[in-house]
């Protein structure tokens, strides 16, 4: 049976947490509009909603936290960060942003127009509406194996330098004001991008003309798959893969929840001089002051030292390690899952688990639903409910390839009975599968819906429209 290395930390703190019964749990999810983002912290047992923001911190960051200067302009805190971003990204600018959206509204005011387009390997939903909210057209061009679940490609989350070529040469590449590349892929299962591929994509969007932009959520993580999978990269640390990776770009955005291992904060690094002073204008305009950006100067402080611990190879080894382990315990119990699996999440094939449910009726977000009243996990969609969007032309909804459900795994928080514990639960749902109805609608906004979206349980299969 599957085993991972033991946690290379113990524990200091603990949190409580409890499994409220079945019945208030199907009293809390209808409360919640059939939405588990409604779901009440309290409620939830073991919370795999996300692994942005959850992570512990260690005692390092809570001590560095102690150190935070709180000045309005040109804190000590900010120069720490300084220091530690240059020597890990190597960006002449950067502007600390509270969380990666708030990055990506930046980058999309000050680059994209009306009409223009943005391609990547996979944008992420925040990254995706940001764009759209500038009249921008998002385009998704990973490679074809990202969408075939059981494809054990090293590197799912390339881009397709090809269909990159092609798609430029047929838009124009005056209509592409930037191009992006997202490491690791979230939106596709968290596969990581190899430096290979990387150094063709900079290469292209050289040739083109194109300011390159990553977006570096997980940055660390994907520095630690070319470690391991890329050939000639086995003895090179982690920071210097990361330092060759960011050398390729003319930017990157990211969400410090992540891989910063931060409760809170995000930044926008760039080359450009003239760049940064119109980033600096827009964050004073939403943000705050350049040297602290809509964070304390205690979080700057927590995410210095997080950058260097993300990205620390024993934390990197258990971390990996971790997540494999839930993927080959369910794997084990014939569960189908997105293989192999990627950094921070076990991705479940939904649309495969329920494949009776058709992809209008939202396999994805019944699994989620099944995942709280069968064992108070909470856990987040990423198919239809997500993605699902109209054609621009014709109106009809085009759905996304993979019905998913992702258990994103906090960083430091869970051990590994925990996680057999998830294993078990799904493989409950996996023994009643056939019970299991789809959902609708009875509200969705327009942008970035499955946040606050709400939602009626099917008792019979809507007519095909
Ligand atoms: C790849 C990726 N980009 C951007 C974001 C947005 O970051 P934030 O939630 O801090 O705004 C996320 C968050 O999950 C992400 O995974």
């Amino acid at each position: 049976m599957a085993n991972h290395d033991p946690e290379p930390f113990r524990i200091k703190m603990v949190e409580p947490i409890r499994l409220i019964d079945r019945s208030e749990r199907e009293i809390a999810i209808q409360r919640a509009g059939y939405n588990i983002f409604g779901l009440l912290a309290k409620d939830v047992f073991i919370d795999l909603l996300t692994d942005s923001g959850t992570g512990s911190m260690s005692q390092e960051q809570w001590a560095a936290i102690m150190r935070g200067d709180e000045s309005y302009a040109g804190a000590r805190s900010f120069e720490r960060l300084s220091e530690a971003m240059y020597e890990i990204f190597g960006f002449q600018y950067f502007v600390p942003t509270h969380q990666g959206r708030a990055a990506e509204n930046i980058l999309s005011a000050l680059y994209v127009k009306p009409g223009q387009y943005v391609p990547s390997n996979m944008h992420f939903d925040t990254t995706e509406a940001n764009i759209r909210a500038r009249g921008g057209r998002p385009t998704n061009l990973v490679i074809d194996a990202a969408s075939e679940p059981t494809n054990r490609h090293p590197f799912k989350g390339n881009l397709d330098i090809d269909k990159l070529c092609a798609f430029i040469e047929q838009v124009g590449a005056e209509n592409v004001p930037l191009g992006m590349i997202t490491i690791t892929n979230n939106a596709g299962g968290g596969q990581p991008v190899s430096l290979e591929n990387l150094r063709a994509v900079a290469a292209t969007y050289r040739r083109y003309g194109i300011p390159f932009f990553i977006d570096a959520c997980r940055f660390a993580e994907n520095a630690y798959f070319i470690k391991l999978r890329e050939t000639g990269y086995s003895d090179k640390s982690t920071l210097e893969i990361a330092r060759e990776i960011f050398a390729l770009a003319d930017g990157a955005t990211m969400s410090a929840k992540k891989d910063a291992i931060v409760n809170i904060g995000g930044f926008l690094a760039m080359n450009d001089q003239s760049l940064y002073q119109r980033a600096c204008n827009e964050l004073i305009l939403r943000e705050g002051f350049p040297t602290y950006g809509g964070l304390a100067g205690r979080d700057l402080e927590a995410m210095a030292v997080g950058l260097y611990e993300g990205l620390d190879e024993s934390y990197l080894a258990y971390r990996l390690g971790q997540t494999a382990y839930l993927a080959e315990r369910l794997l084990e119990e014939n569960i189908p899952i997105i293989e192999p699996p990627g950094g921070h999440a076990v991705y479940l094939d939904a649309g495969q688990l329920f494949a009776h449910i058709p992809q209008s009726e939202f396999p994805g977000q019944a699994l989620s639903i099944e995942l709280y009243l069968e064992g108070g996990i909470r856990a987040c969609e990423i198919g239809s409910v997500m993605f699902a969007t109209p054609d621009p032309q014709t109106g009809k909804i085009v759905h996304p390839k993979l019905e998913l459900v992702r258990l994103a795994i906090p960083r430091r928080v869970y051990t590994q009975s925990h996680l057999d514990y998830v294993v078990k639960t799904v493989c409950k749902i996996a023994n009643r599968r056939e019970s299991v109805r789809g959902y609708q609608f009875t509200y969705a906004p327009e942008l970035l819906r499955h946040f606050t979206a709400r939602f009626a349980p099917l008792e019979e299969r809507l007519p095909v429209p």
